[in-house]
């Protein structure tokens, strides 16, 4: 096992943690607008939309790479030169897109649906739009490099993914190795982001040759279905990545080990195979998909997150049951995140259901389920790794009156933001609308003070990470 934090991986978090800060506030801007608490015209909220929107996607999938990497590597031998390239790559691709979008004008939404890039409209020009996807292009290719890189040390340590998933193990063969935690989720998430990454890079080329050579187009319909192949897996996948700090750092506050047991690798290896077939709860509204596909959608939406947040939630219940685990800011995210994830998952389950989502679909409804398990599940996790890392690891930290009130901000903050979502959905106030009608505006202006708290949690959680990188350095 080797000790000390990579420095690549330093950077990694404190990008994410400045990016999710800046992001968070683009998003309150938003909410602020739609309150008419400020003033922003319809042509700039869908730019900040969409800065928003792909900013938060691709800086989650990087916080949650820095946190498979930091522990995959006590596992595997890892290359630290791709670690460096994708953080590379990303950087550039994220350059890329802000021009696209502040200087291109570029808001057709960071789901860069075909064929809305090619027809702006006259508010964006076609090179804006080419610079944006080539942007995203770039961010994917490094992330590929990162899963391709994962995968090659995982199969040449554990003989191949399917025995890094337990299933010699499953199927009781002798002598079969029992995977950690770390890896099992590490092997899944490779294996679902390497397809998505793949479908995903398709895609953004055929737009980009459209956009050169219009008169080469796609089918729409496969277009949507390869991008939501995407879109849909690396989001989800963010979650299964950045539980892996659930599985390392709760058993060091419990003073117990978190094992993987034959429930456990079902979980995963069902979730491995249902994330994937899911995605057509995108397209619940599109009349022209095969109805059977619908229903696969529906069913394996169902099901898709259950078998991992069971076993996990239960594992963190029966670890930290009368472990006389010392509760500091770190291990109370981490447990939060339990309960964000597990609560989110249910307004998403309802959004699945078609003839509910005929109706609820465009409406703030899913926003409120998103944000649920992106926020209080997703970015909780990420910000329990970095106070642990940043605050003690699990040692008696000294905490202050500030970090308590910073996690209760976040709690309280998060959970008042998400249900004022849900709610506003429930009502029928639609997504994605830059400017609401005054019934609406209540929900927006309540959502905005939730929002508020939420930043200055994240204020607080960033500094206390940045405060603390040159001792985290000098630990090497
Ligand atoms: C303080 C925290 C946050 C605030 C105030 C915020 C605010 C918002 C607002 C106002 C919208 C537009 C809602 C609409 O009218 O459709 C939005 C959309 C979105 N947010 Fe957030 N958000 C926050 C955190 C996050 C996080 C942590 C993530 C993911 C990691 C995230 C991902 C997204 C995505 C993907 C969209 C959809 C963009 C689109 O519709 O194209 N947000 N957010």
């Amino acid at each position: 096992m080797q000790g000390g934090v990579n420095p690549a991986v330093v950077a990694y978090l404190g990008i994410s943690g400045v990016v999710l800060l800046l992001m968070m506030l683009l998003g309150l801007a938003l909410r602020l607008a739609q309150a008419e608490w400020l003033s922003i015209p319809p042509d700039l909220f869908y730019e900040m939309l969409t800065a928003h929107g792909v900013g938060m996607v691709g800086i989650a999938g990087l916080a949650g790479a820095a946190i498979m990497w930091h522990f995959l590597r006590r596992h595997v031998s890892l290359s630290q030169g791709i670690l460096v390239a994708n953080l590379a790559l990303f950087l550039t691709g994220v350059v890329m897109i802000l021009a696209a979008i502040y200087v291109g004008g570029f808001g057709g939404g960071w789901t860069f649906l075909y064929p809305l890039p090619a027809n702006s409209g006259g508010v964006w020009k076609p090179a804006a739009a080419a610079v944006y996807l080539g942007g995203l292009l770039v961010i994917g290719v490094g992330f590929l490099l990162f899963y391709l890189d994962a995968g090659r040390a995982i199969i040449s340590e554990y003989g191949g993914l399917g025995s890094a998933l337990g299933w010699p193990v499953l199927l009781d063969r002798s002598r079969a190795r029992l995977p950690e935690p770390t890896i099992v989720a590490s092997a899944m998430v490779t294996i679902v982001n390497t397809l998505g990454l793949v479908s995903g890079a398709a895609v953004l080329a055929m737009s980009l040759i459209n956009l050169g050579l219009p008169g080469l187009a796609i089918d729409p319909l496969m277009a949507k279905n390869m991008t939501y192949f995407f879109g849909h897996v690396f989001i989800n996948a963010t979650i299964y990545i950045t539980v892996i700090a659930v599985y390392e750092i709760l058993p060091v506050y419990a003073g117990r080990p978190w094992k993987a047991s034959k429930p456990f690798l079902w979980a995963w290896t069902a979730s491995t195979i249902l994330v994937l077939i899911a995605y057509p709860h995108h397209l619940l509204m599109d009349f022209v998909m095969p109805r059977w596909a619908l229903i696969v959608g529906q069913v394996a939406s169902y099901a898709a997150g259950l078998p991992v947040l069971v076993v996990t939630a239960y594992g963190a219940l029966t670890l930290v049951h009368r472990s006389g685990i010392r509760w500091d800011v770190a291990s109370s995210l981490l447990f939060l995140s339990m309960f964000g994830w597990a609560a989110g998952i249910l307004p998403a389950i309802i959004d699945a259901t078609i003839t509910v989502n005929l109706v609820m679909h465009n409406t703030m409804w899913v926003p409120g389920h998103f944000h649920f398990y992106l926020l209080l599940g997703m970015a909780a996790m990420v910000y329990g790794f970095i106070y642990h890392l940043g605050h003690g690891q699990g040692r008696a930290a000294a905490e202050s009156a500030l970090d308590r009130l910073a996690f209760w901000l976040f709690a309280l903050g998060g959970l008042g933001f998400v249900l004022v979502f849900l709610y506003s959905g429930k009502a029928g106030v639609p997504r994605r609308w830059a400017v609401h009608l005054p019934e609406w505006v209540g929900y927006d202006r309540l959502a905005s003070l939730f929002a508020l708290a939420l930043v200055a949690a994240a204020l607080v959680f960033t500094l206390r990470f940045l405060v603390r990188v040159p001792r985290l350095l000098a630990m090497r």
